[in-house]
């Protein structure tokens, strides 16, 4: 019957112990040929360093700013540091429109700027000089703490005039060309380093920064010795990683597992060809493969009596917050379910219509959580310290019902038995990580 058959379909979806195996092999093989100098060129994870290399130590104190971007929600923060555990943090939303995603980086600074100067207007600091910390959560080549050239746009973003620049320096040039604010950049850091040193300030075990939102990565700690192209402190032992591991897959490693959705989700994407794992993964696309799964299987009248509807038909429509909620329904209920298929246009679902969708959600987020749970089980088996906690942030963790569960599991087949884990949701989002960078910063000056 139907169900059978759709099972039997969806097998290719599923990570099968041998396919992981080989998986962190080939991941394994790719960060450490991003560490490399000699390698680095061609690795599909790159490993960029960060030149931060501090985790914060508690005595972080003062009044920093902070720009968010990159995730869903655009923010500028001021952030209080008080004492250990001790900080106010008030924050403002500002939207991108999409014209400015697609427009010209020039507009976008200076959009990023206007959004500053207002916040700072209505948080009366508009006449301090105050540090500030840049969570830009796109690949960097950093050349200092304060220096980075955007490698590409990744996710929704694709900005002329940006590649190959100084994105610190575009942001001053915006800053400057309004002539009303003053500010000190003192950092500039992915997401996934704001993540690990925000959970870090919390819990000093941790050594990992996950990001499982509209994109996905990681950052961790590793020694200085193997990070052949740093070229900073190397008096100091360690050095934060952000690897970028969104691209993992564009040399063809993850071809033996991408199914015709992958391809066909990568195919329109404004990216075609890059960040091929985070497109297996992340939030941006999640909804998009299972509406993938449900139309073909509609088309060979699987579902829905073969009936499907325009906006089952159209791309984009199936959003990746939907599979979050079809999975919350107790199991064998499927209120949300249903409710969802009828904005679709769906009305006339069965109840096993309705268990076939959850299950085709239910393969396509856990495929999702292994790959990701693949790639943090290689990073916590290749640092070998008997205890690690990551700390994790993002839309798809932070709201799927079962993918910290997923995750942990998993995590708990592939880390090395001797070895202690814990994964802990990153409560403060990447903007205070982005003033404990800066304070750690200004501490030194
Ligand atoms: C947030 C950070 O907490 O997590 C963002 O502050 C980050 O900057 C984000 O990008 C990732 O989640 P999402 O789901 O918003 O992409
Ligand atoms: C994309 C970006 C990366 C970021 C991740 C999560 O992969 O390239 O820098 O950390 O999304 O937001």
């Amino acid at each position: 019957n139907q169900s059978t058959m759709i099972r039997e379909q969806c097998q290719e979806l599923i990570l099968t112990p041998e396919k992981i195996t080989e998986l962190e092999k080939r991941f394994l093989y790719e960060i450490n040929r991003g560490l490399s100098k000699e390698t680095h060129s061609k690795a599909d994870i790159k490993c960029f360093v960060t030149y931060v290399q501090d985790l914060p130590n508690g005595k972080e104190r003062g009044k920093f700013l902070a720009l968010d971007l990159g995730g869903t929600n655009f923010r500028v923060l001021l952030i209080h540091l008080k004492g250990e555990n001790d900080f106010e943090m008030q924050s403002k939303i500002y939207a991108i429109p999409q014209h400015i995603m697609l427009g010209t980086g020039v507009q976008l600074f200076d959009h990023i700027a206007e959004c500053l100067a207002n916040f700072m207007k209505e948080h009366a600091v508009f006449e301090e000089r105050l540090p500030l910390g840049f969570t830009f959560s796109f690949p960097l080549v950093q050349l200092g703490l304060t220096k980075g050239l955007l490698v590409r746009w990744t996710k929704g973003f694709n900005c002329s005039g940006v590649v190959g620049e100084d994105v610190v320096q575009l942001l001053k040039d915006s800053i400057a060309r309004r002539g009303d604010i003053e500010i000190a950049v003192m950092a500039i850091l992915n997401d996934s380093t704001g993540t690990l040193m925000s959970c870090a300030h919390r819990n000093h075990d941790c050594k990992i920064g996950i990001i499982i939102g509209t994109g996905s990565n990681a950052c961790y700690v590793e020694r200085v010795e193997n990070a052949e192209l740093f070229d900073g402190d190397t008096s100091k032992p360690y050095v934060l990683i952000n690897t970028e591991w969104g691209a993992f897959g564009d040399n063809g490693a993850l071809d033996f597992v991408r199914t015709e959705y992958d391809r066909d989700v990568d195919k329109y994407s404004i990216n075609p060809g890059k960040q091929l794992q985070e497109k297996m993964i992340s939030g941006m696309y999640m909804g998009e493969l299972v509406r993938l799964v449900v139309v073909k299987f509609t088309k060979m009248g699987l579902l829905f009596g073969g009936q499907g509807s325009d906006l089952l038909f159209t791309r984009g429509q199936f959003f990746t917050k939907y599979v979050s909620e079809i999975e919350a329904d107790d199991p064998g209920t499927y209120n949300n379910c249903r409710m969802i298929l009828e904005e679709l246009g769906l009305v006339d679902a069965t109840d096993e219509d309705c268990a076939n969708v959850r299950f085709i959600c239910e393969c396509v987020s856990s495929r999702a959580a292994h790959l990701v749970s693949t790639g943090i089980a290689v990073l916590i088996n290749k640092m070998d310290e008997p205890s690690v906690t990551v700390g994790v942030d993002g839309s798809v963790y932070r709201f799927h019902p079962r993918f910290h569960n997923l995750m942990y599991a998993k995590l708990r087949q592939l880390v090395k038995p001797h070895i202690q884990f814990d994964l802990m949701l990153s409560e403060d989002g990447s903007g205070r990580g982005a003033a404990l960078v800066a304070a750690v910063a200004s501490r030194e000056n």
